[in-house]
């Protein structure tokens, strides 16, 4: 049997000796539960289940059968990135669902936070429940859950968010191979076992994605303006050698518009917000001190790249009072 609690005595990990170390005891427990088994693993392309992943694959190989779901709020070349690294580079048994239109259908018109979180979360576990089901001899589910998620669980701060939520004919058995990791410990895990460092070292992203920042009902264009204003805000990031530094950025587009002018032109268009923070354990954060400088470019880049965008607005409100997402 796995261990389910983390020792005491465990010393933190953080070298690649600690972590292959790790690794070799956890390819000869996973090989003790699976035997020769089928395993299956949502694959978001966070770094929780991408360890998992390189993990399994490496304990397993083709045993795995991992399941990518492109909900259509995924950043700007996410999904192309899972399919890269895992069928390409590491031979991963991975399937990959285009589930964007039915997702976006779904979302169309509805504009209450919750309700939206609720649709993407449901939809979710029913296009992942469709995928299993149409597998064969599947006998245990791998999940990326770590040991703040055991730790937040017990102290009833939030529910286990993997656990849950399949339905009654598809309970398996769990293999959890970084259930008593710490995240930065997950980190040097991913990174010995060859997983790219955008990847490993990755900012936090709300599951429900982008959908978070496309306020109100989500729409297809506003959507995009929001996906290709963040990939501009995190290259602009990147080359200024913030992207390691800032704790999380993003974009936000608001569902309101405002005039403006384009080419001579008034134009009645969206604002982009910039978000930039700083914080230890994401209840309180602060306001990154970004160079106007970098908001200038930022600002030029997002409304003269990004469609249907005029404005760009930068938030510098701390936690409290503001939360980090805006919805
Ligand atoms: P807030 O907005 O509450 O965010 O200050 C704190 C941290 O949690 C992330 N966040 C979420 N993560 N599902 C998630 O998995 C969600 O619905 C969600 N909402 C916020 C947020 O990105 C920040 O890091």
């Amino acid at each position: 049997m796995p261990i389910l609690n983390r020792p005491e005595t465990m010393e933190r990990i953080t070298t690649s000796a600690q972590a292959e170390a790790f690794i070799n005891e956890q390819i000869a427990d996973i090989r003790a539960q699976v035997g020769d088994k089928k395993v299956l693993l949502a694959l978001s392309g966070g770094v929780d289940s991408s360890v998992v992943a390189a993990l399994l694959i490496r304990a397993i190989g083709r045993q795995l059968t991992c399941v990518h779901v492109n909900h259509g709020l995924l950043r700007k070349g996410e999904p192309e990135q899972v399919i890269r690294v895992f069928r390409d580079e590491m031979d991963a048994n991975l399937i990959y669902v285009d589930a964007v239109d039915r997702f976006l259908d779904k979302l169309a018109g509805v504009s209450d936070p919750e309700t939206k979180r609720k649709i993407i979360g449901s939809t979710f576990i029913d296009v992942f429940a469709e995928e299993a089901r149409k597998l064969e001899g599947v006998t245990f589910l791998a999940q990326g859950t770590i040991w703040p998620d055991i730790l937040e669980s017990e102290h009833g701060i939030k529910a286990h968010h993997n656990a849950g939520g399949l339905p009654e004919d598809l309970k398996f058995e769990l293999v959890e191979p970084v259930r008593i990791l710490f995240k930065d410990e997950v980190r040097v895990v991913g990174k010995t076992l060859g997983l790219p460092d955008n990847m490993v070292y990755r900012q936090p992203f709300p599951g429900p994605g982008l959908g978070v920042r496309c306020l109100g009902a989500i729409t297809r264009d506003r959507l995009e303006a929001v996906r290709e204003s963040d990939a501009i805000l995190r290259e602009e990031f990147a080359n200024a050698g913030l992207a390691g530094k800032v704790w999380q950025y993003f974009t936000i587009v608001p569902d309101f518009r405002s005039v403006g002018i384009k080419d001579g032109r008034r134009v009645d268009e969206w604002p982009v917000i910039l978000r930039a923070v700083n914080t230890r354990d994401a209840m309180t954060a602060t306001v990154e001190n970004v160079p106007f400088e970098l908001l200038s470019r930022i600002t030029d880049r997002i409304t003269h790249e990004v469609k249907g965008v005029n404005r760009v607005l930068f938030d510098c409100t701390p936690k409290p009072t503001g939360t980090i997402e805006w919805e």
